[in-house]
């Protein structure tokens, strides 16, 4: 049997392909590198049926001789932007979840002193990545970074790179299969196509001693398990110039002693800059310095107890319909809770874009930032364990050198069972395998009121593996007062500090009146609302932070009310045009008072 040339191509791609090059360790701060922008319109095949990878469409076949024929071509059609969701693309894609293909040809100018990496910020929720005509990796989890190395498998000229994208909600994924926004789909963040020597410093983490004011511990790791390199460690402004040796596994640690260093904090946000080099490569960054612990019934940053002005908000412009991305976005979303007088801000659910990340920094807030733990997780499904602790190192991976980052949470409103505590305990030790510094915390909506003591109390004995306990309880919206909001007191995570890390109610900008009633959507009524919890916190001894739900009203499909909602959460301080309600007023009165 005569094979022709083309069938031993295409099985030697094959047998290539089958080779699973999946996803490598993330190279720190690829925004301080050398690297080719592939934002901008990528050609797009909306993929109902998921039968573009059964056709092969990834291979871009044109018709050549007459008798060729595609169903299919990525030329002339659909095009969508990249970084952004599909759903606020075009009206057919709002609701949609299941496949996008993306594609776009790019040229690149490879050299042998070089690498290069296909960087994502993020593709939601998950994809398969093709590089001229063979499937070079995949990824899930929609919010955290991936690369992939593509230095063997890029030509100088008109590389062809699709994605197949899918947003299609499953019980093992995380979140799973209901959550309260919107399931976009897309890819999100930006990509890029990261160039590095041959050898090059993959990895930092340069962080102040968790409890020393003036020891800096560095960590840092090669490319390669090159032992006796030599690496330096340079922060002019503090006259620190360290010089350090890898061992064989082409990892160099040092600690040392600074003078005069100016502790970051969200009143003082002072950065440094920060240089690492070796022989061949050199990176630099701009990284705080603080200590943050908690002792008692007290959180400390910079030896000092503060209390949490926290405001929460989703990765999402109210006023384009979509999931934030650029630094525009994130100027945006930071100019208002600045605006609130906050000092700590909780990104839920998910771990956000890295713009705001280092610009929360910059302007000086406190982040906690979790993975979408969210409710109803398939805790007994040992892959979706792994998949989160995937996730969970990803998000450490990135931010584990932004001083602004203080909580890692684990969870979100989860109910107690032996799978949840042994899930998320995985999960504390995946954080804590990177990074031991940070306060570990998860947000319980299990505080109940007891009639017979006539306290609020809450029984889940995980709370115990935590730094910091975080409770949300919507008093006044899902749950009426059982005693007016001054006898309400509480008796929780005693020995703890606790923190309200989600409170609030509805209200439909405009909508005004009915002071008293709860289904009013009125802002007067989430007005009385804001005035009945903050009242009712003067009783929870332990209270450390709060943080109302939510900053900006969202999209959700699971708000189907059709006046007030209409696919909207409306507990936002601010509406989805912008615009302030009256308890953004009353907060900003209640935090401004908190020295
Ligand atoms: C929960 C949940 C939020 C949700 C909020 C609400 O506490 O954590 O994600 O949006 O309640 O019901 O508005």
């Amino acid at each position: 049997m005569k094979f022709k040339t083309t069938t031993i191509v295409s099985i030697i791609l094959l047998c290539l392909s089958l080779v699973n090059i999946s996803a490598q360790e993330l190279i720190t701060n690829v925004y301080g590198r050398k690297y080719q922008s592939l934002n901008g319109k990528w050609d797009a095949i909306i993929d109902l049926y998921d039968q573009g990878r059964k056709n092969k469409i990834y291979l871009n076949n044109k018709p050549e001789g007459k008798t060729d024929f595609y169903e299919y071509s990525f030329d002339h059609g659909l095009r969508l932007n990249v970084p952004s969701d599909w759903n606020s693309q075009m009206p057919e894609l709002k609701y949609y979840e299941g496949t996008v293909w993306y594609a776009r040809r790019f040229d690149t100018d490879k050299s042998a002193d070089k690498r290069l990496f296909l960087y994502f910020g993020a593709v939601s929720y998950r994809c398969r990545i093709y590089l001229n005509g063979r499937e070079i990796g995949s990824h899930e989890g929609g919010f955290t970074p991936f690369q992939i190395e593509v230095t063997d498998l890029v030509k100088d000229k008109d590389n062809f790179l699709a994605l197949e994208v899918n947003n299609t909600r499953t019980v093992d994924a995380i979140p799973a299969m209901a959550f309260d926004w919107w399931n976009y789909g897309g890819i999100t963040r930006d990509v890029m196509l990261v160039n590095t020597p041959k050898t090059f410093i993959e990895d930092y983490f340069i962080q102040l001693d968790k409890y020393k004011a003036d020891k800096i511990n560095a960590s840092i790791k090669l490319s390669a398990k090159t032992a006796n390199t030599s690496i330096d460690i340079e922060i002019p402004e503090l006259k620190v110039k360290q010089n350090l040796k890898t061992n064989n596994e082409g990892v160099a640690e040092i600690s040392f002693n600074v003078k005069k260093l100016e502790r970051w904090s969200p009143d003082s946000p002072k950065l440094y800059k920060v240089i690492v080099s070796s022989d061949n490569d050199r990176i630099e960054e701009m990284i705080g310095f603080r200590n943050i612990w908690v002792k008692g019934e007290d959180i400390y940053l910079n030896d000092k107890p503060i209390f949490l002005k926290s405001i929460s908000f989703h990765e999402e412009i109210p006023q384009r319909k979509g999931r934030a991305f650029s630094e525009p976005d994130a100027a945006m979303l930071l100019s208002e809770a600045k605006a609130l007088g906050c000092n700590m801000i909780r990104l839920a659910h998910y771990p956000q874009n890295e713009y705001i990340v280092r610009m929360a920094e910059k302007i000086g807030f406190l982040l906690w930032e979790e993975i979408p733990i969210w409710q109803g997780i398939d805790f007994e499904n040992t892959d979706t364990k792994l998949k989160a602790g995937n996730m969970i190192k990803e998000m450490v991976m990135r931010d584990k050198n932004r001083c602004s980052l203080s909580f890692w949470g684990v969870a979100n409103e989860t109910q107690p069972s032996e799978p949840r505590n042994e899930f998320l305990k995985y999960l504390i030790q995946c954080c804590k395998d990177i990074d031991t510094t940070r306060l570990i915390t998860a947000a319980f909506d299990l505080v109940r009121f007891n009639k017979e003591r006539q306290v609020f109390v809450m029984n889940d004995p995980f709370i115990k593996e935590l730094d910091v306990v975080a409770v949300n309880k919507y008093m006044g919206w899902y749950h009426q007062w059982p005693v007016t909001p001054d006898k309400a007191i509480w008796d929780v995570a005693k020995g703890q500090p606790l923190i309200i890390s989600e409170f609030g109610g509805e209200a439909l900008y405009g909508q005004l009146g009915q002071a008293d009633v709860v289904s009013s959507w009125s802002e007067d009524y989430q007005a009385t609302l804001f005035r009945d919890n903050l009242e009712m916190f003067k009783n929870i001894p332990n209270l450390r932070g709060t943080s109302p739900w939510v900053l900006f009203d969202f999209r959700s499909p699971f708000r189907f009310h059709p006046t007030n909602q209409e696919d909207w959460n409306r507990k936002g301080l601010v509406s989805d045009q912008g615009y302030r309600k009256k308890a953004w007023y009353i907060m900003k009165e209640y935090y401004d008072a908190i020295k």
